[in-house]
């Protein structure tokens, strides 16, 4: 990566606002919502040790827990009469109190206790493993975050790990058909390593792993990138390469390549005046 160009999420503040803007302008969380609702209950009805009272859920990287909150209430509707506790590992503050909000919002009189775990997934691991003892959960998710660590390889087979018996770990990533995957294929010597959907397939078949894959459909309205020094433009652009004030800090040369490869077919498609990119998913759920 060139050196004037720094990677997104260093600066936490843009991160949280390109991301916001992202969903505004995506289906993403409109398409996983669907699979939560279409997939996931006949997903989770197998989890769970029989004769247990309880089920132990994880959700890394949850965010501010609109995501985790729907997957709970499926979850329950499952598994009716039965508590859950639900554990967070989320590293940034703000997104935790997003979190807790939202379940002093909507979580009174469900059946389910939270634990916060304010620290990185890298931290919760070395914790877990300084402690000796690892709490085992019947279900764990990934979220669009594998992006964000330091080894793909080293955090599946640990999380992997922590299933108990009859347990499931969902990941959910770009997916290897999405516009992303092709802009950071194309460019990826010159862009931080975003840890293409390739690596996860690499490690689940390294391991014998067994899975199954979902693909999701999901667009973006990039429209506004290709309008000259456009705030929101700016912003997504910032998203989609992953690089702090891209437009600004990004060799002309690259920011002219990346401008014209977005129009492409590999990446996006014009409907009624607008630039649709492909922000196609992959959610996998993996046995444990
Ligand atoms: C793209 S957001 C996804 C949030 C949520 N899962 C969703 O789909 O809406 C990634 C989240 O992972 C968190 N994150 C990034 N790196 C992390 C790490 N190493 N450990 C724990 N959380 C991390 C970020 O703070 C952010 O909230």
């Amino acid at each position: 990566m060139e050196i004037s160009m720094k990677p997104l999420f260093s600066d936490i503040g843009l991160y949280l606002k390109s991301f916001q803007l992202f969903l505004e302008r995506s289906t993403e969380h409109q398409c996983i919502k669907r699979f939560i609702g279409e997939n996931l209950p006949d997903v989770v009805t197998s989890i769970g040790k029989k004769g247990a009272s309880c089920l132990n859920v994880l959700g890394v990287g949850s965010g501010s827990g609109q995501v985790d909150f729907e997957m709970l209430g499926k979850i329950q509707s499952q598994h009716p009469g039965l508590y859950i506790h639900n554990e967070v590992v989320e590293l940034n503050p703000q997104q935790i109190s997003k979190y807790k909000e939202l379940v002093k919002e909507k979580g009174q009189g469900l059946n389910i206790s939270f634990a916060w775990n304010q620290m990185s997934l890298e931290e919760y691991v070395k914790q877990n493993k300084e402690r000796k003892e690892s709490k085992k959960f019947d279900f764990i998710h990934m979220i669009e975050v594998l992006y964000f660590v330091e080894s793909i390889h080293d955090t599946i087979k640990y999380f992997h790990s922590l299933l108990e018996t009859n347990g499931k770990l969902l990941i959910i990533h770009t997916a290897d058909d999405s516009g992303f995957h092709s802009l950071w294929e194309k460019v990826i010597s010159r862009l931080p390593n975003n840890h293409l959907f390739s690596e996860i397939y690499k490690t689940l078949e390294e391991m014998r792993m067994k899975y199954q894959i979902y693909k999701l459909s999901s667009d973006m309205d990039i429209t506004e990138c290709f309008i000259e020094r456009n705030e929101n433009g700016e912003r997504l652009l910032d998203f989609l390469t992953q690089i702090v004030h891209f437009s600004k800090t990004a060799p002309a040369d690259l920011k002219d390549e990346v401008l014209h490869y977005l129009r492409q077919l590999q990446c996006s498609r014009e409907e009624n005046g607008k630039i649709i990119f492909n922000n196609n998913l992959h959610a996998v759920i993996v046995e444990c």
